[in-house]
């Protein structure tokens, strides 16, 4: 069973943001996967790292993206952004390779984000560009 998965209710009307929204799940389910496999840190520190390199990369485009759009909270979502990387950082200070644990711990931080922050604040970015892009095409 797949630990996220993505579906159109989480679409942004974006097709780049939404297909790296796409692969940060696949991200998210392969740490969960090998997690479940009971894999060892050989294993599991290089799915870590792809997985925080992967969410650093995607947060720096979007924000690109929003400030193209000039999007009026963007400095807000840049916040939201960089609270998410302090966290995950702390946790891969805390992780170290020393206990699958703390991996698990940040699955679920992940999977919450990866539900919550696209539907709570990522949606809202759509919802206002989509009807500031509207507003002008009239
Ligand atoms: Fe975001």
């Amino acid at each position: 069973m797949t630990y996220v998965s993505w579906d159109n209710s989480l679409s942004v009307n974006n097709k780049d943001i939404d297909n790296q929204h796409k692969k940060l799940f696949e991200l998210i389910n392969k740490l969960h996967y090998s997690l479940k496999d009971g894999h060892g840190d050989t294993v599991l520190k290089p799915v870590l790292i792809e997985l925080v390199e992967y969410v650093k990369v995607h947060f720096s485009k979007e924000e690109k993206y929003l400030e193209e759009q000039s999007y009026s909270e963007l400095e807000k979502h840049k916040q939201e952004h960089k609270k998410y990387i302090n966290e995950i950082k702390t946790f891969l200070i805390k992780y170290n390779g020393k206990t699958p644990l703390l991996a698990r711990e940040l699955l679920l931080f992940l999977g919450k984000w990866a539900r919550e922050h696209i539907k709570d604040e990522d949606l809202k970015y759509s919802s206002s560009l989509n009807e500031q892009r509207s507003n002008t095409d009239m």
